[in-house]
């Protein structure tokens, strides 16, 4: 393929960002292939099941439906033979309702005070994607109102956000799918114990509490107020979850205007993965491109490098997204999977990596697949600084794509004068091979709208992975064993009179903690 016509057949417009994958080590012949494979795994069919309701996650016996929360179209979606989208709608509604009576200062605190601080107790998928949108959002934060987070059961954690807010103007957000996840139920605890200290009476924590969960009776037993509890449906996975009303700290911090939005940008990608042919459609085409590095070139990671600040914990959102939904060993059918499953996903912002890991990236022994994601127009527009960012952004893609030859770095060498000597010690060091595998997503700016359909993308990426995998990438039974382990140890550290355990190397240190803690 010339080079024009392969950059203008490699290039996918879509719900407002472009995938440029010209950058890659594929051919008309690889892509066919791969896109067989997809066909091969029923790939058609299988999104026609997750987007109709269909129980996909078997193994927990539930739908995958995040695609209804966002639904923005009159479709009903089917769970079970009963439309989800009037409770959905409804559930907006409250959420709406809920943002126009803190932002209008009707909601007050136990002292008449109206709302200034916004804490999200939650962990996991229950901060990661709700974090995530709303530092993407930063140039759409209200005045008046600042975001905290509560995630790690740490109490440097929790101690940290007590320092700085005020418990008269602080409303804090229990977000919980399970309302039993042992980090958030821990500091959702202290939280209250905290805010009666500081003089909140008792029947006043309504003012201060709100929780969105899907199990009611947890959250009501906490003593959180049935009027203050958002829903959320079992077929909503937590890592999806952004898009429910666990999302409500992204419209209170915003507006609900902007939430709408971010729905609609989602809502985009998900009508564009639904009806674009699979050569055409951005999310396949970037899974497709993660398989063939992952399974015929024994890649094992996967970067996402994104140039824009507010993108800063993107990755680490992929990484549950990603990592929780596809790192599985057994197929849908309980066979061990023969072939390399999800990818470690790492990453961070540029510039900042280019002065830290890159070097890996250019000159390492490893083979690195990158995804570089770049807005071309500022939010937050200082002088030529946009300028340099975009051009630094395309400078590693050139880099990463096409490196510096030997001999260039020889001519180089020869011209600067060097010894035969040093040009044959010093040329290898400085030579870049290139040909790392890159893909450019542009959008015009940051907007909510690129903002949800890029989101939503890597959600259709990772479920198109899972497909030709033939895994389930909706359940986590891998994160079961630790939670078990951690509520029997956090007994020993307790109690000395329990059993010891058989490991003897775990035993040293329950008694070695036990000692430090005069138990
Ligand atoms: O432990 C893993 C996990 O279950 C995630 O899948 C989930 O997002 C997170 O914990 C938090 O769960 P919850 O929202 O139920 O507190």
């Amino acid at each position: 393929m010339e080079q024009p016509e392969r950059c203008r057949q490699l290039t996918i417009e879509a719900a407002g960002l472009c995938l440029d994958y010209s950058h890659h080590r594929v051919t008309a012949e690889s892509l066919s292939d791969l896109l067989e494979l997809a066909r091969e795994a029923r790939l058609e069919e299988r999104r026609e099941a997750m987007l109709n309701g269909s129980t996909i996650n078997t193994s927990e016996q539930r739908a995958a439906l995040h695609t209804a929360l966002r639904n923005r179209s009159q479709r009903p979606v089917l769970v079970d033979g009963s439309d989800v989208m009037p409770a959905i709608r409804d559930t907006l509604e409250r959420m709406r309702a809920l943002c126009q009576h803190v932002h209008s200062g009707e909601w007050t605190g136990h002292t008449g005070k109206p709302i200034k601080h916004i804490v999200n107790i939650g962990i996991g998928g229950s901060f990661l994607g709700v974090k995530t949108a709303l530092d993407g959002l930063r140039p759409f934060h209200r005045e008046g109102l600042t975001a905290h987070y509560v995630v790690n059961v740490d109490p440097a954690d929790l101690a940290a956000t007590l320092k700085v807010i005020d418990p008269e103007t602080t409303l804090f957000i229990v977000a919980s799918k399970s309302f039993s996840t042992l980090e958030t139920r821990v500091n959702a605890e202290a939280a209250k114990a905290w805010m009666l200290e500081q003089g909140m009476p008792a029947q006043d924590s309504h003012r201060h509490f709100i929780a969105v969960s899907n199990n009611i009776n947890k959250a009501t037993q906490f003593g959180i107020a049935p009027d203050n509890i958002l829903p959320l449906w079992d077929w909503v996975g937590g890592r999806y979850s952004l898009w429910s009303a666990i999302g409500l700290m992204i419209p209170l911090m915003t507006s609900f205007t902007v939430f709408e939005r971010l729905l609609h940008g989602a809502y985009s990608m998900d009508e564009h993965f639904r009806i674009a042919p699979l050569e055409q459609n951005m999310p396949v085409i970037m899974a497709l491109l993660g398989i063939w590095y992952s399974n015929y070139f024994g890649a094992q990671s996967h970067a996402v490098l994104t140039y824009a600040s507010d993108l800063e914990a993107f990755p680490a959102h992929l990484q549950q997204m990603d990592m929780e939904s596809n790192g599985k060993r057994v197929t849908t059918e309980g066979q061990p999977a023969s072939w390399q499953t999800g990818p470690v996903i790492w990453g961070g912002v540029g510039t900042n990596g280019q002065h830290a890991y890159h070097q890996l990236l250019h000159q390492g022994t490893r083979l690195i697949p990158v995804d570089i994601i770049i807005p071309m127009v500022s939010q937050s527009p200082i002088g030529e600084q946009q300028d340099w960012l975009f051009a630094h952004a395309l400078a590693q893609s050139q880099a990463l794509a096409f490196g510096c030859s030997e001999e260039t770095i020889r001519d180089e060498l020869a011209k600067e004068g060097a010894s035969q000597e040093m040009i044959d010690t010093l040329a290898p060091q400085k030579t870049i091979p290139g040909n790392k595998p890159v893909s450019l997503l542009v959008m015009e700016s940051l907007t909510p709208e690129a903002l949800g359909a890029l989101i939503a993308l890597y959600e259709h990426k990772v479920f198109v992975q899972g497909v030709i995998w033939g895994i389930n990438s909706f359940d986590q039974f891998g994160v079961e064993l630790g939670k078990v382990l951690g509520d029997q140890i956090f007994e020993q550290l307790n109690d000395s009179t329990l059993c010891a355990s058989e490991d003897s190397a775990l035993n040293q240190w329950i008694q070695r903690y036990r000692r430090i803690h005069n138990r």
